[in-house]
């Protein structure tokens, strides 16, 4: 069965990095259809647009498309771009490597979170003179659609604990409802789980990283908090992300543009590949993936490694050598 596969580099190390991902999956010999679109900052300067509805239809007819990043023109590209794929999960994994050097190697986390509603539903207001206001929107559907598949994921990928990140002792009727329809679906799994208040919660995560595995979050509070974990395990150029929906995915790192060194041939591929292996996973190619972090992995502990990790090595380099391993 063929795949198509869309394949978006946007602005800047997107445009190094996603090809080095686009090589592997192709050494893979899989039956993918590559089609690239076009997004971000440099288009807009050309045709006045970030994000064309060619570019848009791609990714909604495709089986899974690949994103590398946007610079400024982000909000303008990824949201609508998350939209089309109809995602309501954002997965981000944030492990450590044995051989780098990280504040907490001992790390191994998923971080679920709500990708739709929450304080992101975009419903603000300009009151008066000096006062907004943001209207914070939880609904039963999307909570209960989000702990499902924070706990299937868990399941599927043998993480024995689940944590729920809440704050339902303050925003009793909005976290009130995701807490209650969390434990609900919680007490249907043969899983353990735990609740846990977002801002304990960080402080765990810094101090003992080692006792998390899957963590749910509502929309904020994951992203705040994956971010924070991130900081752990040794830096951006590491952290894949996918954004899953009920037929459609977008993957993509979960790094910017990186303004400061594009066009360089330093930047480090292996989110953007790591990416490449969450998006095969996800059209169930488990060995394939499988193969693809730990050639990554191989890179990592005995290098090549680009300058972030501390090496000098370009990002064709360390692509060369994952591709060597492959
Ligand atoms: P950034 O992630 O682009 O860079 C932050 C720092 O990390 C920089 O020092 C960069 O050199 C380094 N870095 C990032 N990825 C790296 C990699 N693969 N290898 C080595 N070093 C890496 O975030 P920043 O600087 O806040 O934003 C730059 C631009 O990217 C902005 O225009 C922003 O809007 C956009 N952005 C886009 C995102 C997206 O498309 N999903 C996400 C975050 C930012
Ligand atoms: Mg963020």
């Amino acid at each position: 069965m063929t795949h198509e596969i869309a394949v978006i580099p946007g602005d800047g190390i997107g445009q190094e990095v996603t090809p080095a991902a686009v090589a592997v999956l192709e050494a893979l010999d899989l039956n993918f259809d590559f089609v690239e679109g076009e997004a971000g900052d440099a288009l807009k300067e050309e045709t006045g647009e970030a994000l064309p509805q060619e570019t848009r239809d791609l990714a909604a007819a495709a089986d899974a498309t690949l994103f590398g990043a946007a610079g400024e023109t982000a909000a303008d590209v990824v949201l609508p771009l998350r939209d089309v794929v109809g995602s309501f999960a954002n997965v981000r994994p944030v492990r450590s490597y044995p051989a780098l050097d990280a504040v907490q190697p001992d790390t191994d986390i998923v971080f679920i979170r709500e990708n739709t509603e929450g304080v992101y539903s975009g419903i603000e207001a300009a009151v008066d003179d000096g006062v907004r206001t943001l209207t914070r929107v939880v609904t039963e559907d999307a909570s209960r659609e989000i702990v499902e598949f924070g706990f299937t994921y868990a399941k599927r990928n043998d993480f024995d604990d689940v944590t729920i990140a809440h704050k339902a002792n303050v925003m009793q009727e909005t976290d009130g409802l995701f807490l209650e329809t969390a434990q609900e679906v919680g007490d249907s799994f043969d899983i353990d789980y735990d609740t846990a208040l977002m801002d304990a919660l960080a402080m765990h995560l810094v101090m003992t990283p080692e006792d998390y595995g899957v963590v749910v979050c509502p929309n904020l509070a994951g992203d705040m908090l994956s971010d924070l974990a991130a900081g752990l395990v040794g830096g951006l150029g590491l952290l894949p992300s996918a954004n899953v929906g009920e037929e459609n995915a977008l993957f993509e790192p979960v790094h910017g543009s990186a303004p400061d060194i594009a066009g360089e041939d330093v930047a480090n591929p292996s989110a953007m590949i790591l990416s490449a292996a969450m998006l095969l996973d996800h059209l169930d190619y488990g060995d394939e993936a499988a193969a693809v972090r730990e050639a990554v992995e191989g890179v990592l502990t005995d290098g090549p490694r680009t300058p972030d990790l501390g090496g000098d090595a370009s990002t064709d380099a360390v692509t060369e050598a994952v591709l060597d391993r492959l």
